[in-house]
């Protein structure tokens, strides 16, 4: 029923993955204190993919992502029941340390987040902290690759020790949060909404790059926009009250969904 091996705008075209996921989410079920949020999703997320999770607001789509770089550990009440695996290792398990599991993911938020510190600090610290570089140079390096792939870096450059992450445009700060969840060198990038808040100039930007990124990264993304999960996702959720209701190839989502909720949801009779 899950078989999500399917690919259809990924460079291999529609040919069937051999590569095992990176991700395998079994039986998953959140509760905010009595509150169920999330019932029993099941889903696989590969590498080279953007998965879309789409849904009425309130559905789960938060709390679902945010299960998979376990970031409701700091939150009281909430309660976690199922499996959770990355290559293969439950990510609960005991043994795993918790910042190094974090570290794995990038997270983009709705509203552009810089730290009010400097461009140049916004990046450098992920890696300072993890310590991901060897020196101040291979730093500044790795600063700069970031910035590139986000592409900011021509309209930073040379204020990268003079502007703050707060004083750059929308979009540009939208770029930098981009730039800042690369700095760790995550193998997983969860975007909440992340053109929620930019002009649609800056969306075309941050979903090419979105597209770029797929070559060395999975990306889940949350969106609002039927359009922009057509454009950009390889494979497409959606989630009703809780429940993955149905998940597969965008284009059949989008033409032969199975569901009548999904359906009636990608067809804009209710969100
Ligand atoms: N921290 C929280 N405490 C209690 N309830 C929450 C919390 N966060 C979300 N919820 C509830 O869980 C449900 C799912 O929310 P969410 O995952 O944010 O949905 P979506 O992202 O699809 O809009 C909603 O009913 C929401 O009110
Ligand atoms: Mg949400």
């Amino acid at each position: 029923m899950f078989d999500m091996r399917y690919a259809p705008h990924s460079p291999e075209g529609a040919t069937l993955r051999n590569a095992p996921p990176v991700m395998t989410i079994r039986n998953l079920s959140l509760f905010y204190d009595e509150k169920q949020a999330l019932d029993e999703v099941n889903f696989d997320l590969y590498s080279n993919e953007i998965l879309a999770f789409i849904g009425p607001s309130g559905c789960g789509k938060s709390t679902a992502l945010k299960c998979l770089n376990r970031m409701h550990d700091g939150t009281r009440g909430v309660r976690i029941v199922g499996d959770v695996c990355m290559d293969g290792h439950d990510i609960h398990d005991p043994a795993i340390d918790p910042p190094v599991h974090r570290r794995r993911f990038g997270w983009v938020a709705q509203k552009p987040n810089p730290f009010p510190t400097t461009i140049w600090e916004n990046v450098a610290y992920g890696a300072r902290i993890h310590g991901l570089m060897p020196n101040r140079a291979a730093l500044a390096e790795h600063v700069e690759l970031c910035l590139r792939r986000a592409h900011l870096w021509e309209e930073v450059k040379d204020n990268l020790h003079r502007q703050t992450g707060t004083e750059l445009s929308g979009g540009q700060q939208q770029r930098l949060c981009i730039a800042r969840a690369l700095a760790t060198q995550p193998d997983v990038l969860l975007m909440d909404e992340p053109t929620g808040s930019v002009d649609p100039i800056a969306t075309a930007r941050i979903e090419d790059l979105m597209l770029e990124l797929r070559e060395d990264h999975s990306v889940v993304v949350i969106t609002h926009s039927m359009m922009q999960a057509r454009r950009v996702a390889d494979r497409v959720a959606y989630f009703h009250l809780g429940k993955l209701l149905e998940i597969g190839p965008t284009e059949m989502m989008f033409t032969a969904a199975r569901t009548p909720e999904a359906r009636a949801f990608i067809a804009g009779k209710f969100g």
